[in-house]
């Protein structure tokens, strides 16, 4: 895959300087794509707190931010845990002042035939995908008002469109782009922002879990892929620094699809 470096058309610098002074949490922080927003995020100024259910990865990030001359902390965090999210959130703000951003990218995926999908595991995608996010918007809505700030929730193309074989997690990706458009109109002229990032084909371990069952028609598993290659976790964190970052001020409720074309039609 060709890395392309985004480089400011006036500085020449490889990256802006937009999170400094700004405060964010990330969660899904130990790897993937989570792992590539705090990075970029974090050379862009940011005070970043990393939070994954992931400890060992999570404080990976963590130090790998302070080591490149960051700041950044970690937290084990599981985010279907409401206390422990609130908790989290109250730690933060006591920490550094206040809170600016919430990046919520912590998920979970898999595959199945329907009729052998399992009920926890359908109420585990709920839990994770779309509770997850809900749980940390909640415990952080005071502070964002304070601050103007702005909530990413990591959807998928999944989100827009069904794919075969991914019931569950069709259905909780929507329901996080449900939950980013009904927020963003309750709290649309508070200066508060909510938006989603709909990624497809992403370089991560997550992919693994998305192999078709056995039995699976691969016409129908072909539908959700028109790209010849996946893309990497930091393609989608370039996007979701941009939209969460002042530079995006005028995005609210916006459903960004970042997916080779896939979703178009
Ligand atoms: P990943 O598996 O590398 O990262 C997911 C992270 O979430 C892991 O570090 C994991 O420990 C953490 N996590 C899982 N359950 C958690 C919980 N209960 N509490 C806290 N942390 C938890 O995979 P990837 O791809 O970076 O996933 C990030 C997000 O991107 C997910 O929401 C996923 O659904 C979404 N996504 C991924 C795509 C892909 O192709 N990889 C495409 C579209 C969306």
């Amino acid at each position: 895959m060709p890395t392309r470096n985004i480089t400011d058309p006036f500085t020449n610098d490889t990256i802006g300087r937009r999170y400094v002074d700004k405060v964010v949490l990330v969660t899904g922080a130990a790897s993937g794509i989570g792992k590539a927003t705090a990075l970029r995020i974090a050379a862009e100024g940011a005070t970043v707190w990393c939070a994954d259910v992931n400890t060992d990865g999570v404080v990976a990030t963590a130090a790998e931010i302070v080591g490149a001359g960051g700041t950044a902390r970690a937290s084990t965090l599981d985010v279907t845990d409401h206390a422990a999210c609130a908790a989290l959130v109250a730690e933060v703000v006591d920490a550094f002042g206040g809170l600016d951003v919430v990046c919520n990218i912590a998920g979970i995926g898999g595959s199945a035939l329907t009729p052998d999908e399992s009920p926890a595991r359908f109420h585990a995608m709920f839990a994770v995908n779309a509770a997850g996010p809900f749980n940390l918007i909640q415990a952080a809505l005071p502070h964002l008002l304070e601050r103007q700030g702005n909530v990413l929730n990591l959807a998928s193309t999944a989100g827009i469109i069904g794919q075969a074989y991914c019931a569950a997690y069709c259905a909780s990706k929507h329901a996080l782009v449900g939950l980013t458009k009904a927020l963003a109109i309750e709290y649309g002229r508070t200066g508060v922002r909510f938006n989603a990032v709909c990624p497809g084909g992403v370089n991560t371990g997550l992919i693994g879990s998305f192999i078709p069952p056995e039995g699976a028609s691969m016409s129908l598993v072909a539908r959700s892929f028109l790209t010849r290659d996946m893309q990497e976790p930091e393609s989608v964190a370039a996007l979701v620094a941009h939209v969460a970052s002042d530079e995006g001020y005028y995005m609210n409720g916006a459903v960004l699809a970042v997916d080779g074309g896939t979703t178009t039609g």
